[in-house]
């Protein structure tokens, strides 16, 4: 009696254990296939930085009421929610990019680029078929430079083209005289371009440093972008933490809220460092494209002659940030138009003072 009776506990605590281990197993693979799933999503969408930072200014553009600029983050799975419920939105992000292409250093004449890119009218593109999620002015502070301009357009407008944003660019050409400032000409171009239209987004965007990644996106969120990371001419690598130059991404609130550039920096160099400090006081964190989407190539140029004045205007910093830049910005205009490919306006800022 007690050999069956043990014979029978056995055997059902063999079949209690077979069980358990069942439902074990059964949960194991569904846990394991939920986890398999997420992590393909992670991988072909999550690696698209956008997706992962936060984006309320083209939320906000597309009037949708959002929090403050710096807490909120959205998923991709939230955005692609949005994106169903945008009638006529243009894919975000964009459905057709080519990823790296090395950039094309051939001069073309600007009757070719005026022929290859017929859609471009007054310097200014909008997307015909859906509405784009920005529109991005790209302001190029510039002087004596016609072949990098030319390899400028020839690389530049069809990355923004493919990213089915709106644009206009900027050519602010200071005159022969005074040493060059970057600064002062971005902030002239950051007046004249809203002037023109009421742009989302604007982009400091130097002649001879071009990103050679479309996924690198033209566009401005709740933080101001570097985009160039990865320059030809600091062997692909960021010369320092707090390099913001060669192209940056502003929204317009940003560029007003931090008061610009300083108008201070005759010469080259200084004035992006001194940018950065704007950028850090008024609370915002630079974000930077994922991977290697921030490579950029360089067009070489002659090297500028060092402004020794930059490192006194940079101990100013703290001082300078308040009174000096937006809201003081005087210039002389001497010639505006609109040509096919870019707007163009010809300045006299007179001359460095000390
Ligand atoms: C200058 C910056 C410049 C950087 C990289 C710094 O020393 O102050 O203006 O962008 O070097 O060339």
């Amino acid at each position: 009696m007690v050999c069956v009776k043990l014979g029978k506990d056995i055997m059902s605590y063999n079949t209690y254990y077979r069980r358990i281990n069942r439902i074990w197993m059964t949960g194991i693979l569904i846990f394991g296939t939920i986890f398999f799933v997420i992590q393909v999503k992670f991988n072909t969408s999550g690696r698209h930085w956008w997706n992962n930072k936060s984006i309320t200014i083209i939320l906000n553009n597309l009037n949708i009421p959002i929090s403050n600029k710096h807490g909120t983050r959205y998923t991709s799975g939230f955005y692609s929610h949005l994106k169903k419920n945008i009638n006529h939105s243009c894919a975000f992000p964009p459905d057709n990019l080519n990823g790296f292409e090395p950039l094309n250093r051939s001069v073309l004449s600007m009757a070719s680029l005026i022929n290859n890119f017929p859609f471009m009218k007054n310097g200014h593109y909008r997307p015909p078929k859906c509405t784009p999620v920005q529109k991005v002015a790209i302001i190029v502070p510039y002087r004596d430079r016609k072949d990098q301009l030319k390899v400028f357009l020839n690389n530049v407008i069809p990355k923004i083209h493919r990213q089915q944003l709106e644009f206009g660019i900027y050519l602010v050409q200071q005159v022969s005289g005074a040493a060059f400032n970057r600064g002062m000409l971005s902030n002239i171009g950051f007046v004249e371009a809203m002037s023109d239209m009421n742009y989302d987004c604007v982009v400091i965007h130097d002649v001879d440093i071009l990103p050679e990644d479309d996924r690198n996106l033209y566009i401005c969120t709740d933080n101001p972008i570097h985009m160039a990371v990865k320059v030809q001419q600091f062997d692909y690598q960021l010369p320092y933490e707090g390099f913001i130059g060669g192209v940056t991404t502003f929204s317009k609130a940003q560029y007003q809220e931090i008061n610009g550039f300083s108008n201070l920096f005759f010469g080259w160099g200084g004035e992006d460092d001194d940018l950065y400090r704007r950028i850090l006081y008024h609370d915002y964190k630079l974000i930077r494209p994922f991977e290697d989407f921030g490579i950029c190539g360089s067009v070489l140029h002659k090297e500028a002659l060092k402004s020794s004045d930059r490192r006194k205007y940079l101990s100013f910093s703290a001082e300078t940030r308040r009174m000096d830049g937006l809201n003081n910005l005087t210039y002389n205009s001497l010639k505006k138009g609109k040509k096919p490919l870019f707007n163009y306006i010809l300045v006299d800022i007179g001359q460095d003072n000390d």
